[in-house]
């Protein structure tokens, strides 16, 4: 069995340090479930105890000492020459899919804690308008229209709906060219799949949202990235084109986790080239429409581009209701890779959706305020109480932020203990470069904002940096 990678084991062991009792004991029982689930199969080679120490930010002592309660339980066993290895598992998972190894979606399957949540970037609050508008979800429903309820490409009404917003955003749409899915992250997933085969190639901006990085690893694509640390290479990316990867991603508005805005003369250039050379282009837009300062471009459109949205951001993540706008016989077969999948998503969801789109500019508006304040408190908060740097964003729901020293996985864990969970820039960059970065989300209360600063300050404080940084580097497995 492969030994497994630090960063792997670093995502799977996820908020451990978060819960109260000694540290030791809080990795042991982490390790437990991990062997036990499955998720550490038998035979797995774990990290060497101080590359392990290294990348959690604690004593070389404590994984000495989990190391150890675990191998008293007979769960593990030091074998000369081989490092420690998992010895039995409940599950075998020896013939099931790895699941998801990305931090940003591990932490969402972590049991609530007293952590302060700083990991994912989307409302804490359905808008009471979901709530005002379920009575004519239930009156549809209590009309007894004939209607089966399978709608893999989405229900009329509400791809209509969508389509008539892209209209109103200066983009003419049809019902037809657009495929409603579950959340913008179904959309991405589906695409990949009908997209993109082994050994292809897709091109990136590094950082960005990984969302695409397992889709793309579970179809064999190779990942390409292009630098945008301060702002995309443009000039690299456009050459990249040339060479006809199988897809182009970018995040074109208030990019996730930089903030960046392409101007409408790189957008042309983008969409020119990927014309020319036969390369689709998705603008994944899902933060497109929270511009905090100014209006966006509108969006990108015609030719090569496939536009991915959802209401995720602007509305509420548990309505799940996202999309793929594209040229007709591209949704038609996005259709049919759908129906494979699920035979459509959700239509009382879908409902709710499609009664909401009329009132959407109301919630939108709503959004942007709050997230102004929470944005300009954050800053002003950070600028005070670190030497942390950054560019304040226009537009999303994220600040990236740049460390002075340091490791950010590192300081990510150091961050735990004092009741942050923070994601470190390694997560949303496919070369895990980025590690002097950290995304900090701006959708919490002021008050609740200034909290997680005051602990984050705390942290940094009793941080020390560069040990860290020496024992990750020397050890990684
Ligand atoms: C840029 C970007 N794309 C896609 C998604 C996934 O969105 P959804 O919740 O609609 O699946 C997110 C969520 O954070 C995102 O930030």
């Amino acid at each position: 069995m492969d030994p497994i990678s630090l960063d792997r084991l670093v995502g799977l062991l996820g908020r451990w340090s978060a819960q109260r009792g000694s540290l030791q004991e809080l990795l042991a029982a982490r390790l437990r479930q991990l062997i036990e689930d499955g998720s550490l199969p038998p035979d797995t080679a774990l990290p060497p105890d101080r590359a392990l120490a290294g990348a959690l930010a604690v004593g070389r002592n404590t994984v000495v000492a989990a190391y150890r309660i675990l191998r008293e339980q007979g769960l593990l066993e030091r074998r000369q020459g081989s490092g420690t290895r998992v010895t039995t598992a409940m599950l075998t998972a020896a013939r099931t899919a790895a699941g998801s190894a990305s931090p940003l979606f591990l932490h969402l399957l972590e049991p609530s804690d007293a952590a302060i949540q700083l990991t994912c970037a989307s409302p804490w609050l359905p808008p009471p308008e979901l709530a005002e508008l379920q009575p004519e979800v239930t009156t549809r429903l209590a009309a007894g229209v004939a209607d089966m309820g399978y709608h893999p490409a989405g229900v009329p009404d509400l791809r209509q709906a969508l389509a008539d917003r892209y209209t109103w955003r200066g983009v003419p749409t049809r019902a037809e060219q657009i495929l409603v899915t579950t959340g913008a992250q179904q959309a991405l997933s589906l695409l990949v799949r009908l997209l993109v085969g082994p050994g292809d190639e897709v091109l990136f901006a590094a950082p960005t949202y990984p969302g695409l990085f397992e889709p793309c690893r579970e179809a064999g694509a190779r990942i390409h990235p292009i630098r945008a640390d301060d702002g995309l290479d443009l000039a690299s990316y456009l050459r990249a084109i040339a060479d006809r990867p199988a897809l182009a991603y970018v995040i074109a508005t208030f990019h996730n986790p930089t903030g960046e805005v392409l101007s409408s003369l790189q957008r042309r250039r983008l969409v020119e080239t990927c014309q020319r050379h036969d390369v689709p282009l998705i603008d994944d837009e899902v933060l497109a429409e929270l511009d905090l300062d100014e209006a966006a471009p509108p969006p990108m459109a015609g030719g090569p581009v496939i536009n991915v949205g959802s209401l995720s951001k602007l509305v509420w993540g548990g309505l799940r209701v996202g999309w793929v706008r594209a040229p007709e016989p591209l949704i038609t077969r996005l259709a049919r890779v759908k129906a494979a999948h699920d035979l459509g998503s959700p239509v009382l969801d879908q409902w709710l959706a499609a009664a909401l789109l009329p009132r959407l500019e109301a919630v939108r508006a709503r959004r942007i305020a709050e997230l102004r304040a929470q944005r300009d408190r954050l800053c002003a908060e950070l600028a005070a109480n670190s030497p942390w740097t950054f560019q304040v964003p226009p537009g999303g729901q994220t600040l990236w932020v740049r460390l002075p020293y340091g490791d950010a996985s590192a300081f990510a864990q150091h961050a735990l203990r004092f009741g942050v969970a923070v994601l470190p820039g390694q997560t949303l960059d496919p070369e895990r470069r980025s590690g002097d970065c950290l995304r900090i989300p701006f959708l919490l209360p002021p008050a609740e904002l200034a909290e997680a600063v005051h602990r984050l300050a705390e942290a940094w404080r009793s941080y020390d940096g560069t040990a860290a940084v020496a024992a990750v580097n020397a050890m990684v497995v």
